[in-house]
């Protein structure tokens, strides 16, 4: 179930059939040897992602319900269909039409293997088209809230809603089902869709036009809910102790006798892989803490001594900061930083390795976020967002395999995990900080200037935000240095200096995020206490962007 890094770089398409569905369904071979796998023993929904921007959500909600869920693209869908084995599938949305002659659709032989089918949004009009119906285009696009009208009962919105009243849900569509495919009843309508959800319960397929799986569908995760439990039958027993008892059988059958070198950046995701991954192998395992001249003011220092303190797992403390940041200076391009910082990373690691004794693995700390975000439905570059760091970045000769115990994982399940192994606060409770440091967080040109400025005044901000009693509350914070100057007046001088933005935000997982709405008195003392601390810096700003449509980061 290895991914060679020739796999990750074959191509992006290549990358998410070959690595995705080889490490996230491991192959017979490795489930022989891993004894019971989650696989075996969890009942599972397989997610088929037809291109919507929500999709994770819908993964989230399965899980919400206690119940293992994975996403894959249209295009790997009937391998991980046969991989896997759910017990149920679910069609996401997406910003294709039917009618195009390349829309992307889910192999046909799910509607024959007698496996329950949820489709929602663009998920209905697929299955309404493959399944004989009709989906009409373009005239009656909807985008907001609407009404639905409960019309008839049905398994899906048992116990959730009641014939006869109307409900708030969330549309998002182009298209709209225009002729119910043979076998289905239509169970819900509004006034712009008047086929808004459809069942055909003999086959215990349904599909909703409105989206069920964001928050703007307030009884959407019921739904869900009902489909997963009720429809699928699956028995809700995927825990946090679970994964971890299984995730420890993984990595000992996948690594066997050999060394692992886990990269350990200070963050909640390296440390929880790092501990998870001692449970299983304990000294196969060293730890290798990179400062690559990114990091935040002291953070280098406080995280070894912090994982010195707690734990007695080896680690390595390589000063790397001047190869990172020489490669860096003059930088520009947010992808190029990110790939050159991943180079740099496994030129590092190896030469680690090779002081280990030849370490054959290299552990990661990444999230399924990571994984889904790096690559795109199509294979092509157009949705992918960002290539982050610990995935797109690395390069295609590491001598290295890839161990990566969280890649199934959301930011807030880590944490829970995290608990699970008993980690301490500290760093269960830190904010997010990325791989790539403040080289994302220097728009534009990095200069060695720009990156002092900027960890003196991200400092002050989060030394406010603590004193304030706010760092709990708060899911990420930091400062970004703009890559322009602005005129001020300082005393009887005119300046002529640099802008620094700071970023504060809400969020569950990351995907997602609001603004964080801070007292303008508390915002007022910190840009006072930067102006005056931080040399280089004559204005400060507050970003109140939300994802979306911004990111958290700014590059
Ligand atoms: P965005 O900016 O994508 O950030 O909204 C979502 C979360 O991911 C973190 N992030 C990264 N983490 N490598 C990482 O390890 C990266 O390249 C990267 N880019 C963003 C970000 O800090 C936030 O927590």
């Amino acid at each position: 179930m290895s991914a060679s890094l020739d796999d990750v770089q074959a191509s992006r398409d290549g990358y998410r059939v070959k690595t995705a569905i080889a490490d996230i369904f491991p192959t017979r071979a490795t489930q022989r040897t891993e004894k019971r796998t989650h696989f075996d023993m969890h009942d599972k929904i397989l997610i088929i992602d037809l291109g919507s921007q929500v999709t994770q959500l819908i993964a989230r909600r399965v899980r919400e319900e206690g119940v293992y869920s994975e996403i894959v693209p249209f295009s790997g869908a009937q391998a991980a269909f046969a991989a896997m084995r759910p017990k149920g599938v679910i069609l996401s949305g997406g910003p294709a039409s039917v009618l195009d002659r390349d829309a992307p659709l889910p192999p046909p032989s799910i509607y024959e293997s007698g496996v329950p089918v949820l489709g929602i949004c663009y998920g209905e009009q697929a299955m309404a088209h493959q399944l004989g119906g009709k989906v009409e285009g373009g005239h009656h696009r909807e985008f907001g809230r609407a009404e639905i009208e409960l019309l008839r009962p049905c398994a899906l919105t048992e116990g959730v809603w009641t014939v006869g009243q109307r409900y708030p849900v969330w549309m998002s569509h182009g298209d709209r089902v225009s002729v119910v495919p043979p076998g289905f009843e239509v169970v819900a309508r509004a006034p712009n869709a008047p086929i808004a959800m459809i069942a055909d319960e003999a086959r215990k397929f349904y599909a909703t036009q409105f989206h069920l799986e964001v928050a703007h569908t307030p009884q959407g995760a019921a739904l869900i809910g009902n489909f997963v439990r009720r429809v699928a039958g699956c028995r809700g027993d995927w825990t946090m102790r679970a994964f971890r008892d299984e995730a420890i059988d993984r990595i000992r059958a996948r690594v066997g006798h050999g060394k692992v070198i886990c990269g350990l950046s200070g963050g909640v995701d390296s440390a929880v892989a790092a501990v998870l991954i001692h449970e299983a192998i304990g000294d196969q395992l060293t730890c290798v803490f990179v400062d690559h001249g990114l990091m935040r003011l002291g953070e280098a220092e406080q995280v070894v001594s912090l994982f010195k303190e707690h734990y007695n797992i080896p680690l390595i403390h390589v000063d790397a900061s001047r190869k990172f940041v020489d490669a860096l200076v003059g930088v520009a391009d947010p992808e190029s930083k990110r790939k050159t910082i991943g180079r740099l990373f496994i030129d590092v690691f190896e030469e680690e390795a090779r002081g280990i004794g030849g370490a054959t693995f290299l552990a990661q700390g990444t999230l399924y976020p990571d994984v889904i975000e790096s690559v795109s439905v199509t294979g092509g570059p157009s949705v992918t967002i960002k290539s982050h760091h610990n995935v797109g970045g690395l390069p295609q000769r590491m001598n290295m395999q890839l161990v990566e115990p969280l890649r199934e994982l959301f930011k807030d399940e880590v944490r829970a995990l995290g608990r699970e192994l008993g980690l301490p606060d500290v760093f269960v409770g830190r904010h997010p900080f990325p791989g790539p440091g403040l080289a994302i967080r220097c728009p534009g040109e990095i200069t060695r200037e720009k990156l002092d400025i900027l960890r003196l005044a991200d400092a002050v901000y989060i030394d406010e935000i603590r004193k304030a009693g706010l760092y709990d509350n708060v899911w990420q914070a930091f400062a970004v240095i703009l890559p322009v100057k602005s005129v001020g007046v300082m005393g009887d001088y005119r300046t002529y200096e640099y802008v620094v933005g700071l970023r504060a935000v809400t969020s569950v997982d990351g995907m997602t995020a609001d603004f964080f709405a801070f007292d303008m008195k508390f915002l007022a003392q910190v840009a006072t206490r930067i102006i005056n601390e931080v040399k280089g810096v004559n204005r400060v700003v507050y970003d109140i962007t939300s994802k979306p449509p911004g990111t958290i980061e700014w590059e």
